[in-house]
Parts: C-alpha cells; structure tokens; sequence
C-alpha cells in the first residue's frame, strides 16, 4: 500500500509549528524497536516537555528541602515551589487557592472526597448516581462508601453512539441522589459530558456534585466555577506533568466543614494529649510531607500548557481524531467504539478489530514503535455495556501527527496480515 500524500492538517498548535513543539519533549526522539517512536498513549499518562523534566530536576539539584517547617532559606524556596504551583492550579481551574488539595493523583482526589464527605454525609439507602462510562476511580471509591454506609448506586447508561442516555440522568436525578458524580471525558469513548448541565441538575436536586476531569483538563480550558460542581479532580501526569501529584479542587465551605481523611504532620494546627484542632484547609487535607517535586514538575506544566494554549491543545487533538477516524474506518473489520463524528468528542478513540485480540493489535503496533493501550482501560462497566472485555485505544496529546495517525494504520494493515485476515 502507498503512504499517503503528507497531510495539510494538525501541523501547528496554536500557530506554533507541531515539530517545534516535538522538539520539546526529549523522548519523541526515540526508536522502539527500530523504528521512529509514535506515543499514541496519552490517555494512560501524557510525555514530559523538558521544561517540567527540569523543573523537578532543578527542585533536586537546587532547592530540596520540606516545606512549611523550616526557617532557612531552602525550605522557603521549597515552600515557594510548593505553594506557587497551587496558586498556578487554581488559576488554571478558575478556583480559589485555598480550594485546591493537593494529592497523589485523581484516584487519591476520589478517594478523599468520598470518604471525608461520604461517610458522614450518606447512610442506608441514599443514592450516588454514577454513569456506565466511570473510570475504576470513580466507581469503587463509591462502592467502599456505600459498603460502609449502606448507601447504594445508582447508574445512567448510555445511548449506542457512546453518549450519555439524558432520559435515564434526568430519571435517576428524579429519585433523589445525595451524590452525582460523572466524568468530564470519557477515558474509552473519547465523549464529552455535558458536565455544566448535570451538574445543574444534580444541585436543583439537592445532590454533592463530583467531576472527574482526568482526561479533560489536559485538552480544555476548565472553569470550575462555570461547571459549579462541589468537587473537580485531576491528575498531573496526564497535564503533562510529573506523576504523584493530583488535585483535588473543593468548594471552599464545603472543604471547611468537612472532617479531615488522614491524620498526621502538617495538618494540625494543636496537638495536645487529649485533643486536637485542625489546620485551615487545605492543608488540613495534606497530611504528611507533600508531592514538593511532583507540584514544582506540574506548576512547570501548567505554565507550559498555557504557553501553548489548552484551546489550541484540543482543536489540535480533534484535527488529528477527525484525520485518525476515516483513516481507521479504510481497516477492514475495524469497528470504532463511541461517537463517530465529532460533536462534543475528544481525542481518544476506541477500537477493535475482528478476529484479532486488542492485545495482539498493541504487540504488533509496538513492533512499528505505535504504543497504544490495550485492555479494559479501568471501565470494566462500560466494557460490558459495549459487549466486549477489551479494545485498543489510540489516545492523543499536543505533539502527535498525522504521520503517525498514517503508522497506526500501517500497523493495524500489517496486524491483519498476520492474523491471515
Ligand atoms: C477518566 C479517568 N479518571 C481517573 C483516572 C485515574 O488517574 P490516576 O491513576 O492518575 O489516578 C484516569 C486515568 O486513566 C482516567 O482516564
């Protein structure tokens, strides 16, 4: 089969010019197995520009210290870092600083969220709507809650184009949930949420509102005040930023009227004997020595997400999904899950082909150095729902190109060779 001719499209970010971009990020200039490195496995976590690999290195080399709790100058430094990357998140997000926890990932940001509200808030029989397109990490948060407190769960299906069934959220929002909680983006399906409109409905309803924005953050510019959810999580790694450091944004009050979820240094303001009074949130939330590398690494990814602008990431991934979905549809026996066109979708796609296992389809994808994901992306719910126990994913980030859209395809040819298809 010819290579196609070079694609006009998705050959500048922001009016940058996408090689410009590459350039940025050391590992693109990687072989895997002899051949050029396409990184489409930015769902799973997002590459380094070099300007985060040397802010967590440049933490190390020059300022290393705990935060907090010195008087000397290093420790200032640290603290400096620390609390410069909370105020970059909360302008990022539109927040408060003071309403920005630090953590070590959205599944910690869950986790923290569910049970300090969770289990002094929900008892036998309440409800806590989730969709059938959760990601694990906001499922079994939820489940440990409702095991606890006798709660149950509640779950909005989907239509058969991957997006969310209105007439089942409205239903389920009509019985009286004390909790909503949906992702912004679908981790598989690539669908947008309609997140603000949800989230509406949930409060008119008297419903705690979370809103795991994992794979949103990455790819939009987010107003957590906008959405007006209760709760809005994400994680570093996929913001192009170091992993170990997530965050949790919370409602300033509500924040404050919450008990704390862990106990331990820095979170207290008195300890005595017999009682103890907490820290001013968040801090009453940061339990322990803090990600002090891991928020230098993602205050140095926030900046140089907006350097390049979050608008122009997401245009630029869409340019390349709306290049990736013809493109795939020319495999014989490939079937994309999840919206085809590209109203309210980012860039993930979701695929199988017949007769060739989505772990098959990554090995030999990997011998053309594509790295894509294979398996059950943590939505073993949606995975159900989809009639299948796994697919391939392709998932895009601000430096991919159409060229390696082309060696994606290249591969999938080459896969059905192989498999004799
Ligand atoms: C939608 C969504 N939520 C949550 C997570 C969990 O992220 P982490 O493992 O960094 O906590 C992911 C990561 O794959 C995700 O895609």
């Amino acid at each position: 089969m010819n290579p196609p001719a070079p694609s006009p499209v998705a050959t500048e970010v922001g009016g940058r010019p996408l090689e410009s971009i590459r350039a940025e990020f050391p590992i693109l200039s990687r072989h895997v197995n002899g051949a050029p490195l396409s990184y489409l496995d930015n769902g799973a976590t997002v590459q380094k520009p070099a300007a985060v690999i040397e802010a967590v290195d440049g933490f190390y080399r020059e300022h290393c210290s705990n935060v907090h709790r010195g008087s000397h100058t290093l420790s200032a430094e640290a603290t400096a870092l620390y609390e410069g990357a909370r105020t970059r998140v909360a302008a990022l997000l539109g927040g408060d600083r003071r309403e920005i926890v630090f953590t070590r990932n959205v599944t910690a940001a869950i986790n923290l969220a569910a049970q300090a509200w969770g289990i002094d808030n929900l008892g036998p029989g309440d409800r806590i709507v989730l969709t059938e397109m959760e990601h694990h990490s906001n499922i079994v948060p939820w489940h440990l809650v409702a095991q606890r407190t006798g709660a149950i769960l509640d779950w909005v299906g989907i239509d058969d184009d991957g997006r969310i069934d209105r007439e089942a959220l409205t239903a389920a929002i009509g019985r009286g949930p004390k909790v909503v909680a949906v992702t912004h983006v679908s981790n598989v399906l690539g669908t947008v949420l309609p997140v603000a409109e949800i989230v509406a409905k949930a409060k008119a309803a008297g419903a705690l509102t979370l809103v795991d924005g994992a794979q949103a953050v990455p790819r939009m510019p987010v107003d957590v005040k906008k959405i007006g959810a209760d709760f809005y999580g994400f994680t570093g790694h996929k913001l192009y930023g170091p992993t170990g450091i997530g965050v949790l944004y919370g409602r300033r009050e509500l924040l404050d009227s919450m008990e704390p979820f862990e106990g331990g240094g820095s979170m207290i303001n008195k300890v005595s004997k017999e009682q103890i009074t907490w820290a001013d949130t968040p801090a009453k939330f940061e339990a322990g020595t803090p990600p002090i590398a891991q928020a230098a690494g993602l205050g140095a990814a926030v900046e140089w997400v907006e350097s390049v602008g979050l608008e122009a990431i997401g245009e630029h991934e869409r340019e390349l999904t709306d290049y990736a979905l013809p493109r795939l549809a020319e495999v014989p026996g490939l079937k994309v899950f999840g919206p085809t066109d590209m109203t309210d979708r980012e860039g993930l796609i979701s695929f199988e082909i017949d007769g060739i296992h989505p772990h098959d389809v990554s090995e030999i994808l990997d011998r053309h150095g594509v790295a894509v994901r294979a398996g059950h992306h943590c939505a073993q719910p949606l995975m159900k729902r989809l009639g299948v126990t796994a697919t391939t994913r392709a998932s895009f980030a601000a430096y991919n190109s159409t060229t390696e859209v082309d060696r994606l395809v290249e591969g999938l040819h080459d896969a059905r060779r192989i498999f004799g298809l």
